[in-house]
């Protein structure tokens, strides 16, 4: 199993470069399914949940090669069965797309119960509403979702509740659907716009993406495109504050500060100093940290997935900070963890309430989830003294090299291989 070893307290200083989007990547990599003919993916960032996504792709026949750093072709013309292999679906919410795309494509989808970071109860009843808006019938089989359409017809969709996940899943059955579908109530992340974005480059007629009415007019072809993926808002925002958790001074490049805005105004309101160039941002602290009140919004608030990383920066600023999570039953579950470091956190529900301490202090602790695993390198990275990182499999899920960026900036992180059955021994 592999561990993260941190000696903390020592400022980030430097450069770092931003990979693609995970959350778009691998909307987009599903979405080549639906492509007539071979494209080309830019700027996809080397992932584990990327990995699973081209090996399912290849277990169904298609041709997936990595033909240059974090650039892949793919040739999905020989999928035949429209039926997703079990054991990767399983380990990743990101297989849910395979519904939506094979859906679009053979009127037809078997496709394992999605996985994905436990964040609580995770359903997808707003992409099937999708779907049977759309003329299919849905059924579970030997545990598996099974969608099926004699066609797929266009229609008004209205979702419950924002879902990024169902959004997704819609316009991917929409695409190449009869007529106009109108989806009311969608998602707005910038991952949603870069898949309109890709497949509109190969012909489709997709309107609206990036506000809350999408309009889909389907179409019978779709070309084969090179496409490149946005960077990635949620990296780039894991760096911005493990800057200001080290009192460091950092810039971070290949970004759309756009894409940060939520994320750079809660920094500045810590009295953390942000500044927007064209494509990098420049984060720097030169005054003690101020509490703040934080709630997760979908796009374009404050985004879920920064919450366990700016929920830790919390942890040392002066004050009491109140942090609501509302997008998921319980994504808190790192504050166990946190309390291991010196922490005072209480949670109750969807709201943590953080006393500031100043200072953590290193320990041994595990990354819970993908997300909660940054916060574990950030805390660590603050911390007085060494903190040891397990379960970093969590991290690998969607942070490109993330040992080798933070070496690059200074600081002390080793990535040590153990066996199960040994601790390693903390020199303090
Ligand atoms: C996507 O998950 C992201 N994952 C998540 O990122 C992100 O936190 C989330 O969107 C919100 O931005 C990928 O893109 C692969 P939702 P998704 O559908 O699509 C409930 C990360 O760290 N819901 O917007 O699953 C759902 O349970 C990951 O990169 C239903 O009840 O999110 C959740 O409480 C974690 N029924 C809320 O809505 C549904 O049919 C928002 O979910 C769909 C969702």
């Amino acid at each position: 199993m592999e561990k993260f070893i941190i000696r903390g307290g020592k400022p980030l200083k430097g450069t770092v470069n931003i990979s693609g989007a995970k959350n778009a990547a691998v909307a987009l990599v599903a979405a080549t399914i639906l492509c007539d003919e071979p494209c080309v993916l830019e700027n996809v960032p080397e992932i584990s949940d990327i990995t699973k996504c081209m090996k399912i792709l290849r277990q169904m026949g298609a041709d997936v090669r990595l033909t240059d750093k974090n650039t892949i072709y793919f040739d999905t013309k020989n999928i035949e069965k429209p039926v997703v292999p079990r054991e990767l679906a399983e380990t990743m919410r990101a297989s849910c797309y395979f519904l939506g795309t094979l859906l679009g494509r053979f009127h037809e989808a078997y496709v394992p119960m999605p996985g994905g970071c436990n964040l609580g109860d995770r359903p997808i009843d707003q992409h099937l509403k999708a779907f049977k808006a759309l003329g299919a019938s849905d059924d579970i089989i030997n545990g598996a979702n099974y969608v099926k359409a004699d066609s797929l017809i266009g229609n008004q969709i209205y979702f419950d509740f924002v879902t990024v996940g169902a959004t997704m899943n819609a316009i991917f059955a929409a695409v190449k659907a009869k007529g106009m579908t109108v989806i009311e109530n969608a998602a707005k992340e910038p991952h949603i716009v870069d898949l309109a974005n890709f497949l509109n480059s190969m012909g489709a007629d997709i309107r609206g993406a990036g506000t809350d009415v999408i309009k889909i007019r389907g179409v019978d072809y779709l070309k084969g495109v090179t496409y490149a993926t946005i960077p990635d808002q949620i990296e780039a925002g894991t760096y911005m504050v493990a800057a200001a958790a080290t009192k460091g001074d950092v810039v971070i490049n290949n970004v759309i500060p756009k894409h940060l805005e939520s994320i750079s105004a809660k920094l500045r309101k810590c009295g953390v100093h942000v500044e927007e160039n064209d494509e990098s941002v420049h984060v720097w602290v030169d005054a003690p940290l101020q509490k703040t009140s934080l709630k997760t919004m979908p796009h374009p608030g404050f985004p879920t997935d920064m919450q366990p990383q700016f929920s830790t920066l919390l942890t040392m600023a002066d004050g009491t900070s109140i942090v609501t999570d509302d997008i998921f039953d319980n994504r808190f579950r790192y504050v166990a963890e946190l309390r291991k470091m010196g922490a005072d956190i209480s949670v109750d529900g969807k709201v943590a309430v953080i006393q500031g301490v100043g200072q953590l202090k290193g320990a041994p602790v595990s990354a819970t989830d993908l997300r909660a695993g940054a916060a574990m390198i950030i805390a660590g990275l603050a911390a007085d003294g060494i903190t040891e990182i397990d379960n970093i499999h969590y991290i690998e899920r969607g942070y490109e090299s993330i040992d080798t960026k933070l070496k690059g900036l200074g600081a002390d992180i080793t990535r040590v291989v153990k066996p199960d059955n040994t601790d390693i021994k903390l020199s303090v």
